[in-house]
């Protein structure tokens, strides 16, 4: 197998891949920062040319027009530099919304409540591009199907939301060990309440950085192609011979699969696995 580099994971300009098929290389992420960098341009380049316009001219500057203007020139820098569809409508729209919204004159207390619980939920997505979506039953089944014939196994899901993987697979398998490590207060929670009648199925709270994956037979990931370059780097650096990972929809990059499983499920989901 080959090694992935975190190169790849920087320098690409493409359209990201879907969320759905990964086998175009994680170096297609953006990260948010550029994202803001972009935005911040838009403004930049907007604001330079209309400010001393207006302020020439003894005016006010005219906020409508210059909030579409920032929006305008933000889908263009946004659409030179290749982004994703949906990156070019987010940043169209960001500026003429946010103006449109601070003509609400609502209290910014509320924005920082509902920036607050979202991070309750979807920490993951801000610290590390893992967003939140869940596994399908017929994950679930296929899970059980590979590690069918592993006795005594001890199976891990890296970034474990609720709890939809280790808690049905627990009570389907006594005989095994299941461990779901997740780090968003909020899903965390769910999943604790989930699983605490599940004897086999252990609930952490912690970051999957932090996972000893030596402890484990099978490792399940279902995150985003953003972590997957440096996640195969911990697995081949602590996983033990023999040792199966499983990467749900995201391929590792420049690695070859072992096989991979159609799920059949409505989204398509693909499973990427791994022996070591
Ligand atoms: C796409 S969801 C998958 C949830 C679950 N494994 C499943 O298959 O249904 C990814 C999860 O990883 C969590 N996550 C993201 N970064 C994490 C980190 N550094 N440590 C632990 N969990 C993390 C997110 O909060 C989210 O719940």
């Amino acid at each position: 197998m080959r090694r992935a580099t975190s190169r790849n994971l920087c320098l690409s300009l493409l359209p990201a891949p879907s969320p759905e098929r990964s086998d175009a290389p994680a170096a297609a992420v953006d990260g948010p920062r550029r994202q803001l960098a972009l935005q911040f341009a838009a403004v930049l380049a907007v604001l330079s040319l209309a400010w001393p316009y207006y302020g020439i001219r003894g005016e006010a500057l005219p906020w409508p027009q210059t909030a579409f203007a920032i929006g305008t020139a933000a889908l263009l820098l946004a659409t030179l530099s290749r982004q994703p569809w949906w990156w070019r409508v987010v940043h169209a729209l960001f500026t003429p919304l946010a103006w449109g919204v601070s003509l609400l004159q609502i209290d910014p207390a509320w924005f920082l409540l509902g920036f607050m619980l979202l991070l309750l939920v979807y920490r993951g997505a801000l610290s590390g591009q893992i967003p939140l979506y869940f596994s399908s039953r017929q994950t679930v089944d296929a899970l059980a199907a590979l590690t069918r014939d592993r006795h005594d196994l001890r199976f891990l899901d890296l970034g474990a939301g609720i709890g939809s993987i280790v808690q049905p697979l627990a009570v389907a398998r006594p005989d095994a060990r299941f461990t779901g490590i997740e780090n968003a207060p909020a899903t965390w929670l769910v999943g604790r309440v989930r699983t605490a009648a599940t004897a086999n199925c252990a609930w952490r709270w912690g970051d999957l950085w932090q996972a000893d994956l030596a402890a484990y037979d099978v490792v399940y990931a279902f995150l985003s192609p953003a972590p997957m370059a440096a996640l195969w780097e911990k697995v081949v650096r602590e996983m033990r011979p023999g040792s199966l990972f499983i990467s749900n929809s995201f391929a590792v990059p420049g690695v070859t699969v072992t096989h991979q499983v159609d799920v059949g499920d409505r989204r398509h989901s693909r499973l990427f696995c791994y022996r070591v």
